[in-house]
């Protein structure tokens, strides 16, 4: 299925065993998997961006209302499952205040595992990616252990690793529902023995207190996420008057040093755009991360014009591909370690053209 899927997303770069080079020097994440080519967040998107080259499949943790750690972008989930079009669960629609934002539908935490199980995933964003629809119906919600069973099937018929980089999504909100993630994860990590210093997993954070406290209880590289605007949850929640702008500090930066290996910043945080969208002077961000010692990871890269710096797009049309190749470039040249892109084979193709 998946050399089938290749030919029609256009040939990833790779050996005659269609195994891709290892980026050990560049870290490619395949984020939500290779979520440009299938519904984001399913076993087919994950093994798509590791048979795409991906060094690192990304999961975003959420979970179910009996405690099973399960990959979505967000407890809700009428954006990403057919779950409107069981009647059955008509009932479980929703308005509960996520990280203070009213959100109305159906949430994980509302389902068992089973429960969910009979749902199906669907394109998040079907104006920009109408392709992937195709695929719409198809492919179940799976259990992050399902994601660790996969990438230990690839990384043996593959021949190379592939890493695991989970995120656990608003640990604040669920810690307050009695289902905390942290514990799941650190359970799950053991039980597959990955919570050793040389496994290769990445456990990432919007958040700053549940890192913390994990930096106790595993052995892995911690990452934290920030973002352009706002301020980490668990500090708006416990009156923290710190925002990501002190985050990305050269002072706070030697903070986040303290319980991370890593920094995965928006994009814009390292080269800002002007009014029109153009990429501007970068910022030092990247230079003050490598001297507090941290790994920048930033998201997210995507292909279509929508998503690409006003340099980059190839037209007006939201959906059309522009020139993510530039934009990867670019940001390679100001330092970064590594990046989360929807696109992992235009990331292995551009390494390999900048190398060759
Ligand atoms: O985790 C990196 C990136 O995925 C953060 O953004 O919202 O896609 O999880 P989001
Ligand atoms: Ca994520």
């Amino acid at each position: 299925m998946a050399t089938a899927a290749l030919a029609l997303v256009g040939a990833a770069p790779a050996t005659a065993d269609h195994t891709p080079a290892t980026h050990d020097s560049f870290t490619i994440v395949g984020h939500r998997g290779a979520s440009g080519y299938r519904p984001e967040h399913t076993l087919a998107s994950y093994e798509l961006a590791a048979r795409m080259g991906a060094d690192y499949i990304e999961p975003d943790l959420v979970i179910t209302k009996d405690g099973v750690l399960v990959a979505r972008h967000e407890p809700e989930i009428g954006g990403t499952t057919d779950v409107a079009n069981h009647p059955e669960f008509a009932s479980r629609k929703t308005t509960k205040s996520l990280d203070g934002v009213q959100v109305t539908g159906w949430f994980t935490e509302d389902f068992t595992l089973a429960e969910l199980k009979t749902l199906r995933a669907k394109e998040r964003i079907p104006d920009i990616r109408q392709r992937n629809t195709i695929y719409d119906g198809r492919y179940q919600v799976p259990t992050f252990q399902e994601v660790v069973d996969l990438s230990k099937r690839l990384s043996r018929e593959l021949r190379r690793e592939i890493g695991i980089y989970p995120e656990t999504k608003h640990p604040t909100y669920f810690r307050k529902q009695g289902l905390a993630l942290e514990p799941r994860l650190v359970d799950v990590l053991n039980r597959n023995g990955l919570n050793r210093p040389n496994a290769k997993v990445f456990v990432q954070s919007f958040e700053v207190s549940n890192l913390i406290d994990l930096h106790r209880k595993l052995r892995v590289p911690l990452v934290q996420l920030t973002s352009a605007t706002g301020a980490p949850f668990d500090f708006v929640d416990s009156g923290d008057p710190r925002t990501y702008a002190d985050i990305v500090s050269a002072a706070g930066l030697r903070e986040v040093a303290k319980y991370a290996k890593g920094l995965g910043p928006e994009k814009s945080q390292i080269i800002p755009r002007d009014a029109a969208g153009f990429l501007t002077t970068p910022t030092p961000l990247v230079t003050n991360a490598h001297r507090a010692g941290l790994k920048v990871h930033p998201y997210t890269f995507r292909a279509e014009n929508q998503f690409l710096p006003a340099d980059f797009r190839s037209s007006t049309v939201p959906s059309a591909y522009g020139d993510l190749f530039a934009e990867i470039a670019a940001f390679r040249a100001v330092g970064v370690d590594g990046l989360f892109t929807d696109n992992p084979d235009i990331a292995v193709a551009q390494e390999q053209l900048a190398a060759a």
